[in-house]
């Protein structure tokens, strides 16, 4: 599914992909770590106690990782795209946080210490050697692994979009459906929880959404095809508050699927 999915984004990019994809966007993945109303936050902060260890898979801009770090002993951060470590790196800087590690490589790379705790959030719907990379969650983790991931493809309210500006359906990344049975594969035994369902994206003007999907649709400039969106934006985005929506966009349901770990110690 992943390759498939790759290769469609391939076919249809006016250039090549860029070095480091999160650049654009490794600023939405930071926020205050000393925030106390994100309701997530407070449910992975019940599964961590204060005198645990930590390491956050895929850690981006440290939106959880810092906050968690505040929570207990230590956490270690491995986060291959150096834009999200900056994020990071400044996040902790900024806010005082210092028993955190950044370790800046991809998971099937790096040689870490096992922790207590290994979480990894909105991480898998890319890794093409999951088994691999479940397999070396559980081995470094003493007490628990917990995984995040939405019900559906992170951009699946955009494929409604895609389909009828290519004309073509947008194949699907993997979520928590083909999660389940790579788990059932691996012989992993895991509760899963439902969390707080994530409102449909909003942008904040009709020329912020036309440049976003743009570039989710890989529409370059100068493309036909984003004259043809601007056309059909103001009847496909519903506007409440000055935030405009997707209409009928399904809320994505976040899921915490955990499991024991089995590393020694
Ligand atoms: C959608 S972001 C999520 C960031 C963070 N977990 C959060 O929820 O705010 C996905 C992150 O996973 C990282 N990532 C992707 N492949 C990875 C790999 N093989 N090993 C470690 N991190 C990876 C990306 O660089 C990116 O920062």
């Amino acid at each position: 599914m992943i390759q498939a999915e790759h290769a469609q984004s391939d076919s249809m990019r006016p250039a090549p992909p860029p070095m480091d994809h999160w650049r654009p966007f490794a600023r939405q993945f930071s926020a205050d770590p000393r925030r106390s109303d994100d309701a997530f936050l407070n449910r992975l902060m019940d599964e961590v106690m204060a005198d645990q260890t930590l390491i956050d898979v895929g850690a981006g801009g440290g939106r959880l990782a810092l906050p968690l770090a505040l929570h207990c002993k230590h956490v270690t951060a491995v986060e291959p795209s150096p834009a999200m470590g900056e994020v990071l790196t400044g996040g902790a800087k900024a806010h005082h946080v210092e028993n955190i590690s950044l370790v800046p490589s991809d998971w099937l790379e790096v040689q870490v210490e096992p922790a207590d705790q290994v979480l990894c959030v909105h991480v898998l719907y890319t890794i093409q050697d999951i088994g691999g990379f479940i397999r070396k969650l559980q081995d470094h983790a003493r007490a628990q692994v917990m995984v995040v991931m939405y019900g559906a493809p992170p951009q699946s309210q955009n494929y409604p979009l895609w389909e009828k500006v290519h004309g073509t359906p947008r194949l699907p990344l993997p979520s928590v459906p083909e999660f389940r049975e790579v788990l059932r594969d691996l012989g992993i035994e895991a509760r899963e929880e439902p969390l707080a369902a994530q409102p449909a994206r909003g942008f904040d003007s009709m020329e912020q959404a036309l440049d976003q999907i743009s570039g989710r649709l890989f529409l370059g400039e100068d493309d036909p095809k984003r004259d043809m969106l601007t056309r059909m934006l103001p009847d496909e985005l519903e506007e409440t508050d000055g935030v405009y929506r997707i209409r009928g966009a399904v809320p994505l349901q976040p899921w915490l699927i955990r499991w024991a770990g089995s590393a020694s110690g």
